[in-house]
């Protein structure tokens, strides 16, 4: 993910600068660069590569200079490249940006600049804003950045400083942290505190559409309208390494926290403001291109296979498009039937996986059309695909997935109901009616994460079973095995999850007196059948945790526990529903005393075979 940060004072910026980008490379990132202003102009340093890359870079001659801004790149728009990281300039190099986010309609205004006659030198989205504020500037620096943010539209968190006023940084955030440092003549600027503690334990954090004007001596805070606001002072007490996770005891936690933010970032600009179609102008495919596919076959590895399982409910019942799905490593040994009028899906946070990577290969050694599903830009898997959708969740850095696997299900919702629409497989008003349901998503998440109280009492009960079992039919069959991967990584519970009519036919004989049985029950089409399930269980005497949805009353006479997601549309429920699961795996392994963010025999990225 992307990391901020700015200096102002009476000290060399530079120094600053690469001090607190360091303490942001635990984020992960493919490129780094520094704007300083040295009295005269505004020198600009940037590479792709490591931070070590670009020290080695201005070693001999670092850029000169007591304001500046630096930046790590983690790639969304536009491959890891020297001109893609930042800072951007506009046409003059007179101004200077950072930008953490996304630029939802850069094409447009990128177009528009390039009529006036503006030459870009970026793939990025964060170029249109330099060129924008040059655009603007007729003599007052803070003017000119309204006019841009009266412009722009998506999340970011944004610093600007220009040759014209040197003495000043401006700086400003929707939806992207953005954090004042405040020292004695002197002030610092970054995306997360780490980059800070070591010079100022003086915080203060900025919200959603305030603006900052920040000298050396002072920092001036308002509301786009110019209203003045105050701000409170909170002194960091973290130590290092409690900052780097914000705060949160594990990797895990923080990033189960990210989700709604991660959800909303996977959406943005994908979904159409009168909510009738999908965008994904990354695929840009036609009717033809939907009519030429026969076979789509999702292939992927753990998490993402289950992702992949999700995405086959989707594909088929909205699509109404043929789906398989295989496991990485069965595929591309099973001499799949798979030809030119076959689209192959590999779903991968990482983009890295070994396995995966080749069954991608393979599907293309057979003719299939390739389609990536990942999170990594510039990732092995990202440029053997012929297309890519990134997942946009930002860096997973848990063993475990969590985020990545919400953004996957997003992902693979946005793609159903695009060929979906190609296809005029779904009525205008249904597609409207998911459309909204998606849009309501990440503040569904937010509410299910307030309360995690009873989760963790949950944990606390059955942590210590030996053997758990997950239930569901359709797709709460398909959470389930998510749910069950997830308390076997990180807590080393012998967890199973079952389709709930199979029970019968073999599992039912492990159900006996107090074994803990998950039953996932969201789904109305299969509900009565599922209740009959669980009715199985208990009468083995399982003790039964229902998951349902709020509203849902009856579940509460046949199981001894619930836990409740937000009503949301049959086909959103997995996006909500593994939620609680995600908890219940990370506090059932804190009960235990695990290793939470880095489970035994197992590691982030499955490089071999
Ligand atoms: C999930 O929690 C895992 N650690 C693992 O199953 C993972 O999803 C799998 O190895 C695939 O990784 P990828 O998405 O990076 O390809």
């Amino acid at each position: 993910m992307c990391g901020i940060v700015g200096y102002i004072g009476p000290k060399e910026a530079a120094q600053f600068l690469i001090e607190g980008m360091s303490k942001l490379e635990y984020r992960g990132y493919d490129s780094a660069g520094i704007a300083v202003f040295d009295g005269h102009k505004i020198n600009v340093e940037k590479t792709v590569g490591r931070l070590g890359m670009l020290e080695k870079k201005i070693e001999q001659a670092p850029p000169k200079g007591h304001t500046g801004i630096g930046h790590t790149r983690w790639a969304t728009h536009g491959r890891p490249s020297d001109v893609n990281s930042h800072p951007h300039t506009d046409c003059t190099g007179k101004f200077v940006v950072v930008h953490n986010g996304i630029i939802e309609n850069y094409l447009h205004i990128k177009e528009k600049l390039i009529e006036k006659g503006h030459t870009f030198t970026s793939e990025t989205d964060t170029e249109v804003v330099a060129h924008l504020i040059e655009e603007y500037y007729d003599g007052d620096f803070e003017a000119a950045v309204k006019k841009v943010l009266a412009e722009i539209e998506g999340s970011y968190a944004l610093v600007f400083m220009t040759e014209y006023e040197p003495d000043k940084i401006i700086c400003t955030k929707q939806d992207n942290p953005l954090v004042i440092g405040l020292g004695e003549g002197e002030n610092f600027i970054a995306s997360d505190i780490p980059a800070i503690i070591n010079r100022t334990r003086k915080t203060f954090i900025l919200s959603d559409g305030e603006m900052a004007i920040v000298t050396k001596d002072s920092v001036w805070v308002q509301n786009r309208q110019g209203v003045p606001i105050t701000k409170k002072i909170f002194e960091v007490n973290w130590d290092a390494e409690a900052a780097e996770k914000g705060g949160y005891e594990h990797f895990m936690i923080k990033e189960i926290y990210e989700q709604p933010k991660a959800i909303r970032e996977t959406m943005l600009g994908r979904l159409a403001k009168d909510d009738s179609s999908i965008i994904l102008d990354e695929l840009k495919w036609t009717k033809e291109d939907v009519a030429a596919i026969k076979k789509i076959v999702i292939v992927a590895c753990g998490t993402a296979y289950h992702a992949g399982i999700v995405g086959k409910y989707y594909l088929e019942q909205l699509a109404r498009m043929p789906v398989e799905v295989d496991i990485a490593s069965e595929f591309r040994y099973r001499s799949p039937l798979v030809d030119e009028s076959t689209l192959a899906i590999v779903i991968s946070q990482s983009g890295e996986t070994s396995d995966t990577l080749a069954a991608l290969k393979e599907a293309k050694r057979l003719g299939a059309r390739t389609l990536a599903v990942t999170n990594v830009v510039g990732s092995s898997i990202s440029r053997e695909a012929d297309q890519v959708i990134y997942t946009w969740a930002g860096p997973e850095i848990a063993v475990a997935s969590t985020k990545a696997y919400t953004t996957q299900l997003i992902s693979m919702c946005l793609l159903a109901l695009y060929i979906a629409g190609l296809k005029e497989a779904i009525a205008p008003e249904r597609l409207k009616e998911l459309i909204h349901g998606l849009k309501e998503l990440p503040a569904q998440a937010h509410e299910l994460l307030e309360d995690v109280e009873p989760i963790k009492t949950f944990a606390q009960q059955y942590g210590f079973n030996e053997d758990v079992f997950f239930i569901g039919r359709s797709l709460d069959y398909a959470v389930a095995l998510e749910g069950s991967l997830k308390l076997k990584e990180i807590s080393y519970i012998h967890a199973e999850a079952y389709a709930a009519g199979e029970l019968k036919h073999g599992t039912l004989a492990l159900i006996v007196e107090g074994i803990p049985v998950i039953a996932l029950a969201t789904q109305k089409d299969v509900y009565e059948k599922t209740l009959s399930n669980i009715k199985e269980v208990k009468a083995r005497d399982a003790v039964v945790i229902g998951l349902a949805m709020q509203g849902d009353e009856q579940i509460k006479k046949y199981v001894d526990h619930t836990i409740f997601i937000p009503a949301t549309e049959k086909y959103l429920t997995p996006i909500l529903a593994v939620i609680p699961l995600q908890l219940l795996a990370y506090y059932a392994a804190i009960t235990r005393g695990c290793d939470v963010d880095k489970p035994r025999n197992l590691a982030k990225s499955v490089t071999v075979e």
